[in-house]
């Protein structure tokens, strides 16, 4: 979910409203605002996106103060009633709040008691009615949201209005939070280019911050009113980032940026064979001996790409989907880095990941694209993708700048750790690095994906194959295709191919064999195998490879480094699932039931 407030001196219905759109990717289920003007909270809400709720506000919702929601749902479905903001039983207060409340259970029943009535299934509706209940023992609006916070378990962000007060209150405790500091007035929201196009001054507010916002000041407590310092930060994403330009989808739009985004990763990172991250690490990798990543989605593909770079680098290394944590990792001590890989910084399950991992004793470190984000200010250091703000829920720049940032790590700790003996050329892998941003501009010139896409229309099934490197690329290209498509995918090493999935394979499920210079026999035995049950096979890899000639069609990269050779046919991927949903007509910016940033575990 994400959410806004303003408190300014102009009208903040529009402020809100386009706010809103720009944190869309954060959950579009349902959207609201509610402005106080001194005649009474105004609500609007409804179930479906920004531009529902727009077409729906009435010239009631006038005001200088406000706060505003966009809903992924975690409880109850997405109907008018569950939409934010939620208002208590008379309407003179206001929230909207991300994240979960444990205890909304207890204290509904409470309030029941107390005559409160409720008109929604969500947790947060709880948190208007506390407060009035704290207001009518006769305390003051901050005291009484003050009072109203503290008795909160769980997660939450929250930002509050009160009849008569040109004042937003908010708190923060495990969900973001973030106060823009413009001419003319603040604004606070769950992540920045919410506002980017007002302001790139920042506060990155902490856990147990107390906000209260009017027109002219602000200011930051702890929950019991101490003041707290806080420091401002300036945000370097370029507000232009922010729109669609000239392309049809943010996706679209954040395929053809990858040249620019790999470039900014690389910048300044790798001199005569040794990279250099901004944080020195020294401190961190001293004494550093096996490595866990942990990470969800994308990041997890990113992740175990990663991690055979680290295994090449001769560091132990283990891989782990942030939810299966306690599953799935082996121990840890002080001995042991734990990396966790998030775009946003802000995913539960691999912050809570890190979180078990630290409190065992492990070092942290936080490999992210948001400056400030939960996992940045969390883990013991942080790195920096640098790939600039994505908006597409399909992650695609960020892929590519997590596998290469990743690449840099395993380069930088191959020299710390003790022990380490590489089983690959880590110089090699450099020396191709500057070309890589070249590379990827060839295949996006060059790519044919948008009319092989049209072909691949009438399937029933898409497969994807790929061993070593090419494994992460064929489950992140099957996962980006099934987001985004809604078509059946599934990604599989190639050797595996053969014990199961093998039984699936028609002439109506095409077979998507990535490979790379080096690991390519398997794959291209497996495909051989589908091609030889009717399938058709799609290359996907340099020209200079048996499969060229025997496959169905072939997505063409330029011949490099097998490392870099691996990221470019992800490209190649990412093309095909956008030229796919785009003729299937697909919303691919925002797909069905996904939100960019699950905050919820
Ligand atoms: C969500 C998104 C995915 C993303 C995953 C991890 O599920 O829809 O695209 O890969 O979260 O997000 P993170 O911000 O931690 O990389």
């Amino acid at each position: 979910c994400g959410i806004i407030a303003r408190v300014g001196h102009d009208e903040a219905t529009e402020t809100l409203l386009s706010a809103l759109e720009n944190l869309e990717y954060r959950g579009y289920d349902s959207a609201g605002i509610a402005v106080q003007n001194g005649s009474g909270v105004k609500v609007q809400k409804c179930s479906g996106a920004v531009s529902e709720l727009k077409s729906r506000l009435d010239d009631r919702l006038h005001g200088t103060v406000g706060i505003g929601h966009t809903r992924w749902s975690t409880h109850g479905p997405p109907t008018d009633e569950n939409a934010h903001p939620h208002t208590d039983t008379v309407g003179d207060v206001a929230v909207v709040h991300n994240g979960v409340i444990d205890n909304h259970d207890e204290l509904r029943a409470e309030l029941r008691e107390k005559g409160h009535v409720f008109d929604s299934d969500t947790d947060t509706e709880v948190i208007p009615h506390l407060i009035n209940e704290h207001i009518e023992r006769g305390i003051d609006a901050e005291r009484a949201i003050r009072c109203a916070v503290d008795e909160l378990e769980g997660s939450y962000a929250i930002a509050a209005i009160v009849d008569g007060e040109e004042r937003v209150y908010a708190a923060r405790k495990g969900s973001p939070l973030v106060l823009g500091l413009a001419d003319g007035g603040w604004f606070l929201a769950s992540d920045v280019p919410a506002f980017l196009e007002h302001t790139d001054e920042v506060i990155y507010l902490e856990d147990g911050d107390f906000v209260v916002l009017e027109p002219e000041t602000y200011a930051i407590t702890d929950l019991e009113g101490r003041p707290v310092e806080r420091s401002t930060d300036t945000v370097d994403w370029d507000p232009g980032d922010a729109g669609k330009g000239e392309y049809d989808h943010y996706m679209l739009k954040e395929i053809h940026h990858q040249p620019t985004a790999l470039s900014n990763t690389i910048d300044g990172r790798v001199d005569d064979g040794t990279v250099a991250f901004e944080t020195p690490l020294s401190q961190l990798v001293a004494n550093i001996e096996t490595v866990q990543l942990v990470a969800c989605g994308t990041s997890y593909h990113a992740s175990m790409f990663g991690a055979q770079l680290f295994r090449s680098a001769g560091i132990p290394t283990e891989v782990i989907r942030a939810s299966e944590y306690e599953a799935m990792a082996g121990p840890v001590d002080e001995r042991s880095l734990v990396v966790a890989v998030t775009q946003s910084g802000e995913t539960a399950d691999t912050l809570d990941a890190v979180r078990k991992a630290a409190g065992r004793g492990a070092k942290s470190l936080a490999v992210t694209n948001v400056v400030g984000s939960t996992a940045a200010r969390e883990a013991d250091e942080a790195i920096y993708i640098r790939a600039g703000p994505e908006v597409g829920v399909a992650a695609t720049k960020t892929f590519s700048s997590q596998a290469v940032t990743l690449a840099l790590l395993s380069q930088r700790l191959a020299g710390a750790v003790p022990d380490a003996t590489p089983r690959a050329d880590g110089n090699a892998m450099l020396e191709a690095l500057p070309d890589l941003p070249a590379h990827v501009e060839t295949v996006l010139e060059t790519s044919r994906a948008d009319s092989l896409a049209r072909d691949l229309l009438e399937d029933r099934s898409y497969f994807f194959l790929g061993s070593g490197l090419g494994h992460s690329v064929a489950l992140e290209g099957a996962l980006k295709f099934k987001e985004i498509t809604y078509e059946h995918a599934e990604g599989f090493a190639a050797g595996e191919l053969k014990h199961g999935p093998l039984a699936l394979v028609t002439e109506e499920s095409p077979v998507f064999a990535v490979y790379t210079a080096s690991e390519d026999e398997k794959t291209e035995l497996n495909a051989t195998e589908a091609q030889s049950r009717g399938a058709p096979v799609v290359a996907v890899g340099p020209n200079d490879h048996p499969l060229v000639d025997d496959a169905d069609a072939h997505l063409s990269v330029p011949d490099t480094h097998p490392v870099w050779t691996a990221l470019l046919a992800n490209v190649q991927l990412q093309l095909v699932s956008y030229h796919v949903a785009d003729l299937l007509g697909r919303p691919i910016d925002k797909p069905r039931n996904l939100a960019k940033s699950v905050t919820v575990e």
